[in-house]
Formats: C-alpha cells, sequence, structure tokens
C-alpha cells in the first residue's frame, strides 16, 4: 500500500482540479481510438478521471490516486492500483491504454512489463523529445528543461525496452484544444498565464515557485510587447501542430522458449 499512496501522491494534490483544467479534448480521443483499434476489453492504467476511454467497449480503469477517482463520471469499473502491480491474470484484456501516465511511474519498466502480461496490444502515449525540447515555452521556462519534460521523459524506444513496436504516431494537437496538458496551448500563449491552467500541468506545478512566477512574468512581457508575436505568432494560424506527443501501437514480444 505504501508504494501505492506514493504513485497517487502528487495526483492528490495538483489533481484536484483535473476534471476542471484537463477535459478531454474530441480530436485527440478520435486519435486515440484509432490506435486502440479493435478489441472489447481494454484496460486503462493511469486512467485517471477517464479522459479517452473508448465509450463502446468494456473499460477497466486503473489508477492510484482516491481524488482522481472521485472526478470520474462515466459508468467504467474502476480498481484502485499501480501500473507495476496489476491485479489482473494474464491475458485478461485485448488492449492496455496508458495515456499522459508513463512519466509519472515509479518504477516504468515494471509497468510496461505488467502491460504486456494482462494485455496482447498496448497504446502508449509518449515524447519525441527532440520535438518537446525545441518548444517555445522553453524559452521563458528554461527550468523545464531539466524538470522531468526533457530529461525524464518516456520515448517510443523506453517502449521498445519492453514491447514489440507496430507503430509510432504522431498525436497533434489541434489548435482549440480542450485537454490543458503542457503542449495544449501552443498557439495561445496568454493562456499559460492562468493559475488554473498552469495547475493543471504537472510540469510547470512541479517546478520551484519562484522559477515559474519568473517564467510567467517573462511571458506576460513578451505577450504584451509584441515580441512572443514577432518570433512565433505565425502558429496562431496553423490548424495542428506536432508538440512530440506520440502514440506508439505496440504488441507483447513472444517469450523465450
Ligand atoms: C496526467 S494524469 C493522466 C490521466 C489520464 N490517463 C488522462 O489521459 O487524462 C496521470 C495519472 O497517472 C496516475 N499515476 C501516477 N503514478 C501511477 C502509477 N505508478 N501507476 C498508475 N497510475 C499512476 C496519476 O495518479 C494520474 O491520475
Amino acid at each position: 500500500m505504501a508504494a501505492m499512496d506514493g504513485a497517487g501522491g502528487l495526483y492528490e494534490t495538483i489533481g484536484r482540479g483535473y476534471a476542471t483544467a484537463r477535459p478531454p479534448d474530441p480530436r485527440i480521443a478520435n486519435q486515440i481510438e484509432e490506435a486502440i483499434g479493435g478489441g472489447d476489453s481494454v484496460v486503462n492504467v493511469g486512467a485517471g478521471t477517464g479522459n479517452y476511454e473508448p465509450p463502446d467497449r468494456q473499460v477497466v480503469a486503473v489508477e492510484p490516486s482516491p481524488s482522481m477517482l472521485r472526478q470520474r463520471r462515466n459508468k467504467h469499473a474502476t480498481v484502485r492500483a499501480i501500473a507495476e502491480r496489476l491485479p489482473f491474470v494474464d491475458d485478461a484484456f485485448d488492449v492496455a491504454m496508458a495515456i499522459f501516465t508513463i512519466h509519472h511511474w515509479t518504477n516504468r519498466d515494471l509497468g510496461l512489463q505488467e502491460l504486456a502480461r494482462v494485455a496482447r496490444r498496448q497504446v502508449s502515449l509518449v515524447y519525441d523529445t527532440d520535438v518537446t525540447a525545441r518548444m517555445w515555452l522553453i524559452e521563458y521556462f528554461p527550468e523545464l528543461t531539466t524538470a522531468l519534460w526533457d530529461v525524464d521523459a518516456p520515448g517510443p524506444s523506453s517502449i521498445g525496452l519492453h514491447l514489440e513496436v507496430d507503430d509510432v504516431r504522431v498525436l497533434w494537437v489541434p489548435p482549440d484544444c480542450t485537454d490543458g496538458f503542457t503542449g495544449a496551448y501552443w498557439n495561445r500563449p496568454e493562456r499559460y498565464l492562468e493559475a488554473a491552467v498552469q495547475a493543471g500541468m504537472s510540469t510547470l506545478t512541479r517546478l520551484d515557485p519562484g522559477a515559474r512566477a519568473a517564467g510567467g512574468e517573462r511571458l506576460r512581457r513578451a505577450i504584451e510587447s509584441g515580441d512572443w508575436d514577432h518570433r512565433h505568432g505565425w502558429l496562431r494560424s496553423e490548424e495542428r501542430f506536432d508538440m512530440g506527443y506520440r502514440l506508439v501501437l505496440s504488441h507483447r514480444r513472444p517469450r523465450w522458449p
């Protein structure tokens, strides 16, 4: 139980406003559902408030944080557990999904092995750090480079250590994305100045408060002076953007005889 309390701990505090700050985006949902493909039963690991769970399948949601579980609104079954120790028999599901969660796991290797054990196919959301490292937000919050975002972010190769990768797809972020993850407001810099928006992003909430305030102030000045638009304003008319999010489709590697 101690390990599980640790896993859910961060979201007991930063997750309180999750359902408000992070409503699922339908365009993101379509891309995830397409990646899930066929299969009747799905386990959603690190399920949070239930975002992106396909409505028409048998879904079991695995989530360690009671606060996140309380905010759920759909009717899917829930289990309070961690990725590293899934309370299911081998092959219990057709597909395992892990969205915006793997970077929070205490032991990524164990969690990925568990995804392979309980489901033959997996859909994981990870990061291409060559792309995320170029995000303009880092110019204003340089500490993001060393805080998780760049250094410790799981990429397709982390998945390939334990699972057989079938496809790596860009997860396109729409211009009016409703789910306030870190890269959601790539064309709307003003949104990053809002306290509620910052509170919904684990990358920004994990920064030292002084660094976060200083970054916000730098960004505010750049927006007010027109400097942000001068340098990045072209983004405002893009129809979608690749912020480095990747959907990795995989299947269980055959076991050695
Ligand atoms: C950013 S939220 C993502 C929730 C949901 N998948 C979504 O797309 O909205 C990350 C979730 O991972 C959960 N989490 C953290 N550590 C975990 C672990 N070891 N095993 C399973 N889930 C974990 C957190 O409690 C939180 O609900």
